[in-house]
């Protein structure tokens, strides 16, 4: 039972490398495979949230019964990456004894992978993180790279590390019981892999749209795995974004993290990142890199998708203001990734803000 699993991929970072693994019915296998891949396990903590756990527990706690995990619970979504979260950890962790031959697994959506692998990196200067993502976000995207973090009251993300985890299990099955509002979400970063890297990818999820919605986990199992290995190629090639190439990824982050950040909740990330790739597709069609009809195929993708594209009731003045603070701003310039084509690799450049506005106000 459980022996020799595949993974869907490995990244390549030297000493930092990790596999990842992609499909159906993994959480029962969680304990062989964490086993399999780190050696001298001296204890063993789960984060995760209640809903999680009432969900998937009973799986969880079966298939990890050998180590005999800890369960700490934290709250879920956005709410979890705190300060006062990320210093509760810290002591429970201490509390437990854990030491630097423990490991750590997150089981939960991005913002308890994010949290948990901050918490994980800090502690005694870094104890292993597994990460076990339960959203379509979280698979196809925030578990891979190493980028954690928690929010500031004025900007998400501010406070964080890169921090590589030991090994990341997606089990596919368990994206059933997600919210069909969660599904959208994640489907967004999903487009944003296909924009900007393949046109196979993208044709998929235009090709597959219902199914996706309707989370068929054949099809999900797919553009997830296909997603990871975009991700991955983009980290090997740039791990702590010094080279410009890792920041690709941020396609549609520049507006959508403003969106995200001045609704205080009410848009969630993937909502954001959608709106976001929409205002750079625009800008980017205004200054002619982009084509009109693949900002038209962009937009009816995330539109099939139930993502909105357009920036109606938000504030543009407000907007400017957070996008200034950003982290992705260089000495006061807003600076963006502006898509090329469908399934081709953007570029990174300082746009005028009088475009972004020009921009925001037609996207209605
Ligand atoms: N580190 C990175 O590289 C990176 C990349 C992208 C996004 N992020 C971060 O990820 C976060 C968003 O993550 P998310 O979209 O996964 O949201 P989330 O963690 O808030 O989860 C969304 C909701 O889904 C529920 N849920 C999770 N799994 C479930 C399941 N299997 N069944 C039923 N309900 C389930 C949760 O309870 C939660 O209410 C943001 O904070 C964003 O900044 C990080
Ligand atoms: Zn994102």
């Amino acid at each position: 039972m459980g022996k020799s699993i595949e993974p869907t991929t490995c990244i390549n970072l030297g000493e930092r490398s990790y596999p990842i693994y992609v499909s159906p019915g993994l959480l029962n296998e969680l304990g062989s495979i964490i086993q399999e891949s780190i050696s001298n396990i001296t204890s063993c903590v789960v984060v995760t949230s209640a809903v999680i756990d009432k969900l998937y527990g009973k799986n969880f706690n079966n298939s990890l019964s050998d180590l005999e995990p800890f369960i700490i619970e934290v709250p879920d979504g956005e709410e979890a990456k705190t300060w006062d979260n990320l210093s509760r950890l810290i002591d429970e962790f201490l509390h437990l004894g854990l030491d630097r031959k423990s490991v750590v697994i997150a089981i939960g959506g991005g913002t308890i992978g994010d949290l948990v692998g901050f918490a994980g990196s800090i502690y005694m200067r870094g104890i292993r993180v597994v990460q076990v993502p339960t959203t379509i976000l979280g698979q196809a995207d925030s578990s891979i790279g190493g980028k954690t973090a928690v929010n500031h009251m004025k900007a998400k993300n501010l406070v964080g590390s890169f921090y590589q985890p030991s090994l990341v299990i997606s089990d596919t099955q368990i994206l059933r019981s997600l919210p069909r509002r969660e599904i959208r979400s994640g489907l967004a970063e999903i487009v944003k892999h296909g924009v900007i890297s393949s046109l196979e990818l993208f044709n998929n999820i235009q090709k597959n749209s219902a199914k996706l919605l309707d989370t068929d986990i054949n099809i999900l199992t797919k553009v997830i795995s296909h997603s990871v290995e975009i991700k991955a190629s983009y980290i090997e090639q740039d791990e702590k974004e010094k080279t410009g190439i890792r920041s690709l990824l941020n396609y549609g982050h520049t507006v959508g993290h403003a969106i995200e950040t001045h609704s205080d909740g009410e848009i969630n990330h993937g909502e954001a990142i959608s709106i976001g790739m929409t205002v750079a597709g625009m800008i980017s069609q205004d200054i002619s890199l982009f084509k009109e009809t693949d900002l038209e195929r962009q937009t009816k993708v995330l539109n099939e998708l139930g993502l909105k594209t357009g920036t109606s009731e938000i504030c543009i003045d407000e907007l400017i203001k957070i996008m200034r603070k950003d982290k992705k701003t260089e000495s006061g310039e807003l600076r963006f990734i502006l898509p090329t084509g469908i399934g081709v690799k953007p570029i990174q450049k300082k746009v005028d803000e009088s475009l972004i506005i020009k921009k925001l106000g037609e996207n209605y």
